[in-house]
């Protein structure tokens, strides 16, 4: 074994794909989830794919007593992938006491985890989030951090200025923050993929729902914005590829070869497309005309984002694999197996 690594949120989308990574490359997998968002059944399917069903803790993270007794339990742990968190942008706007208790307490406890046991290495679950409005295009990691549209956004911005803070009294410890563009995709056996609980908020999920038949109707949200089409554009990047970035950057840690106690990186393709971009190369990867509609602007959503990737590619020699046709075909394959599953029970 290379090392042990506590995964928070591990049962979750890019947690549970990261759990697979790390099993693959030859780490010993814990994962801490309160499955608020997710199936233990996961775990079963990890076990499909690598042969190994990771450890598993059922805890509630934001709140301090189990998550002290669970950090004591696994002490002897190299570094921790922290994943656990809420995440519907929408929900947040409407819950902000909510977002904030459980992203951030789950956050503090984790970290006084690591103090009590001398754990000291952390990669957190960010996102482009952070850039808000950005003032140039790629962004680099450079580009100013603005506070955040939603209550989500802003638990990733504020995390950051923790570990950041922590970092720099705390000469032993180090963080790793990825910040990742628009995650998509599911992992090629159709075994996990993105779950969402009810009427999905986000594009891909969306799409696949209303092609197996789930949902009625896409509605594409302004198709008045300065791009090629009117539509905005995202840098959409593979789960597998965001999944091994994550692997990447836990060697980076063992192996001291970090630059700084706190590091950041954008994890993206560097490639923007539209929505319609999106919808075509679906209708075109699955010969399935969807049905949409243009729609009102949504609330809090930015014309264009797509990422610098040079510095990820030049510190940490990542770069993603996937492109969108692999990323589609891959989260069509996981809806369809996912309704096929479904229905059977
Ligand atoms: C959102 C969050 C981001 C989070 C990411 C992944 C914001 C502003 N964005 O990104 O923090 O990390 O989800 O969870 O907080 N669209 C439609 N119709 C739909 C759904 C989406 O047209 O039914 C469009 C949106 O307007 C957007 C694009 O598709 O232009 C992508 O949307 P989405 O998948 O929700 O991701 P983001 O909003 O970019």
């Amino acid at each position: 074994m290379k090392g042990k690594i506590i995964v928070t949120g591990g049962c979750g989308y890019i947690g549970s794909h990261t759990v697979v990574s790390l099993i693959e490359d030859g780490y010993e997998v814990v994962v801490f989830d309160n499955l608020s968002n997710s199936k233990e059944l996961i775990l079963d399917r990890i076990r499909e794919i690598t042969g190994i069903r990771p450890t598993f803790e059922k805890i509630d993270l934001a709140d301090e007593s189990q998550a002290k007794e669970a950090y004591r339990k696994h002490s002897n742990t190299d570094a921790i992938i922290n994943f656990a968190a809420y995440k519907a942008v929408g929900e947040s706007v409407k819950e902000p006491i909510m977002y904030y208790r459980n992203n951030m307490f789950s956050l503090l406890n984790t970290l006084q985890g690591q103090i009590d046991n001398n754990i000291k290495n952390i990669i957190f679950s960010s996102s482009a989030t952070v850039y808000g409005e950005p003032d140039s295009l790629p962004i680099t990691e450079k580009n100013e951090t603005k506070r955040p549209f939603s209550p989500y956004g802003n638990t990733k911005k504020v995390a950051e200025e923790i570990l950041e803070d922590l970092t720099k009294v705390n000469s032993g410890f180090s963080a790793i923050s990825l910040r990742y563009f628009n995650p998509i995709g599911a992992h090629g056996s159709g075994l996990i993929g993105e779950f969402p609980s009810g009427v999905p908020n986000n594009l891909l999920p969306y799409v696949t729902q209303c092609a197996a038949g789930v949902l009625d109707e896409l509605k594409v949200f302004g198709n008045d914005y300065p791009t090629k089409d009117g539509t905005p554009i995202r840098d959409y990047i593979h789960v597998v590829d965001l999944a091994e970035a994550h692997v990447i950057a836990v060697n980076r840690l063992l192996n001291d070869k970090n630059k700084s106690n706190f590091e950041v990186f954008n994890l993206g393709t560097g490639i923007g497309y539209t929505v319609l971009d999106v919808i075509d190369t679906f209708e075109s990867v699955t010969g399935i005309n969807l049905n949409y509609s243009m729609a009102e602007r949504r609330d809090g959503d930015v014309a264009v984002l797509y990422a610098a990737t040079d510095l990820a590619r030049d510190e940490l020699g990542w770069e993603a694999r996937y492109g969108l046709k692999d990323m589609i075909s891959s989260a069509w394959k996981w809806e369809q197996d996912l309704r096929t599953s479904l229905n059977r029970l």
